[in-house]
C-alpha cells in the first residue's frame, strides 16, 4: 500500500506523479513509454540538461568575463546529447579519438574542443592537429615528445601558428570521494604533479609549434564539498601567470534524497571567486562538468521480472550491470520505485538479471508489493550509465528516449541479438 506520493528531487526537472499515481518525465507518463519502447530504457527529460547548461553559463556569466563550460562528454557520450550541448553554445572535452570522433560528427566546432588523455596515441595527437581542436591537455613527457615529433613531420597545418594546449597538473588535493574516481592526489596517474609542473612548463614552452596557454586540474568526481576546488585553482595559480587556466569537471549530484551536493552556481562561484584571489580577473575560465550536467536529467526504466524470497526479498529485473556499473565500481546508492505505485514499503534488493552475484542495482529498496510486470524506476541514471553500458550476458543495451512536453522520441535505438554478432569475422 502507498503511503506517500512525494517526489524526491533526485527526479528530472519538471517530473510528477500524474492523476493516475504514474511517473511522468518530460511530460510522458513512463508506463507508456515502457509499454511503447520497452525496458530497459534511459528516459531524458531534455529540457533538464537545457536548463542545467543554462544555469553554468548563466552563473559563470554573472561573475567572469571570460568564462567557457565544456561537456566532460564522457559522461553520455550521446550524438543527441552532445548536439544539445552544442546548441546550447558549450564546448566539449574529449578524452579519446572516438570521443573526438563524435564530438565533430554531433557539430562542436573543433576551436570548441578539449582533448584529455593520460595515454594518447600518435593517430589521436595527429587528427587533434591536423582538426585544429581547442586546446590540447598535455599529461605526460612521452606525450609532448610525440607532438613535437609529429609536429617535426609536418603534422600542423600550415598558416595556422601553433596549437594551443594546456598542461595537466595534479595540485595535490583531493576530495572526499570514491578512491577509483579521485584524481587530484600526487600520485595519480593523471597529469604532473606539483614537482614536476615547472619542468613540465620550461619543456613544453620550449617546443615550436605548441604554445603553452594555461593550466588545467581535474581533481576528482562525484566531489560534494566545495573547498577541494578552491584549494585546486590556488595550487595552479601558484605554478604561473596564464591566460588559461582549467579548472576541470567533479560537481557532486544527489542519488538519493539524503545527499545534498552544492548548487551549479554555489560550485561556479567557488571557482571564479577562487581564480580571482589566485589569478585576477582577466584569464580565461573553463570548467568541465559532466555528471552534474546530465546525471539528475535521466531515469532508467525496467521491467521485474522475477520475485525470489530467502533471507531477503529479491525482486530481479531485465537489466542490471550491463546498464549500470556504478553500483558494481563505486559501492553507489540509487533509489528505485515501482513507477506507478511510489512510496512503497516492502524492504528488497533491486537485482540485476547478470550471472554475478554482485549484479546488485539497489541493495536496500523499498517497493510497493512488487509483482513481475511492475515496471520500476531507478533515477539519476544519466551520468556514466549509457557510457559504461556493455554487453555482458549478451544483453543488449538499452535505447535512449527523449521526452519533451509529452512527446517521446528514440535518440539511441535498442541493441539488437544481430548487433551483438555484427563484429564477428565468419
Ligand atoms: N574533466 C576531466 C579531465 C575528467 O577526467 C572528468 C571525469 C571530468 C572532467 C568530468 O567529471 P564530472 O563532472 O563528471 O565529475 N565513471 C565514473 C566517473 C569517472 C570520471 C572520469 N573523469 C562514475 O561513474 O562515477
Amino acid at each position: 500500500m502507498s503511503t506517500s506520493t512525494a517526489l524526491s528531487p533526485v527526479y528530472p526537472l519538471g517530473s510528477r506523479l500524474n492523476e493516475r499515481g504514474r511517473l511522468e518525465v518530460g511530460g510522458c507518463d513512463v508506463i507508456e513509454l515502457a509499454r511503447e519502447f520497452g525496458t530497459p530504457a534511459f528516459v531524458v527529460a531534455e529540457e533538464d540538461l537545457r536548463s542545467r547548461a543554462r544555469a553554468f553559463v548563466a552563473a559563470g556569466r554573472a561573475r567572469h568575463q571570460d568564462f567557457q563550460v565544456v561537456f566532460a562528454s564522457k559522461a553520455f557520450p550521446a550524438r543527441a546529447v552532445l548536439e544539445l550541448f552544442a546548441q546550447e553554445g558549450l564546448w566539449c572535452d574529449v578524452a579519446s579519438g572516438g570521443e573526438l570522433h563524435l564530438a565533430l560528427q554531433a557539430g562542436f566546432a573543433a576551436e570548441r574542443i578539449v582533448l584529455h588523455g593520460n595515454a594518447k596515441s600518435r593517430a589521436e595527437l595527429a587528427t587533434a592537429l591536423r582538426e585544429r581542436v581547442g586546446l590540447i591537455v598535455i599529461d605526460n613527457l612521452s606525450e609532448l615528445e610525440r607532438l613535437r615529433e609529429l609536429i617535426a613531420d609536418g603534422a600542423l597545418p600550415p598558416d595556422r601558428g601553433p596549437q594551443s594546449v594546456l598542461i595537466r597538473v595534479a595540485p595535490g588535493v583531493s576530495g572526499d570521494t570514491h578512491q577509483k574516481i579521485s584524481t587530484g592526489q600526487s600520485r595519480s596517474k593523471f597529469g604532473f604533479s606539483m614537482l614536476d609542473a615547472p619542468a613540465a612548463i620550461e619543456a613544453v614552452q620550449s617546443v615550436d609549434g605548441l604554445a603553452l596557454v594555461g593550466l588545467h586540474a581535474h581533481i576528482g568526481s562525484q566531489l560534494l564539498e566545495l573547498p577541494p576546488f578552491a584549494e585546486s585553482a590556488a595550487a595552479l595559480a601558484g605554478l604561473g601567470a596564464f591566460p588559461v587556466y582549467d579548472l576541470g569537471g567533479g560537481l557532486g549530484v544527489a542519488y538519493t534524497a539524503d545527499q545534498h551536493p552544492p548548487s551549479i552556481e554555489d560550485y561556479v562561484a567557488a571557482n571564479v571567486q577562487a581564480l580571482h584571489d589566485h589569478a585576477g580577473t582577466n584569464a580565461r575560465l573553463l570548467i568541465e562538468p559532466g555528471r552534474s550536467l546530465v546525471a539528475n536529467g535521466c531515469v532508467t526504466l525496467y521491467t521485474v521480472e522475477s520475485l525470489k524470497r530467502n533471507v531477503d526479498l529479491w525482486v530481479a529485473v531485465d537489466g542490471g550491470m550491463s546498464d549500470n556499473l556504478r553500483p558494481m565500481l563505486y559501492d553507489a546508492r540509487y533509489e528505485a520505485e515501482v513507477a506507478d505505485r511510489f512510496g512503497g514499503e516492502a524492504a528488497c534488493v533491486l537485482a540485476g538479471k547478470h550471472c554475478e552475484s554482485g549484479d546488485v542495482i539497489v541493495r536496500h529498496a523499498h517497493l510497493d508489493d512488487p509483482r513481475p510486470g511492475d515496471i520500476v524506476v531507478t533515477p539519476a541514471t544519466g551520468a556514466y550509465g549509457h557510457a559504461m553500458a556493455n554487453n555482458y550476458n549478451g544483453v543488449p543495451r538499452p535505447p535512449v528516449i527523449f521526452c519533451r512536453d509529452g512527446e517521446a522520441r528514440v535518440v539511441v535505438r535498442r541493441e539488437t541479438y544481430d548487433d551483438l554478432q555484427a563484429r564477428d569475422v565468419r
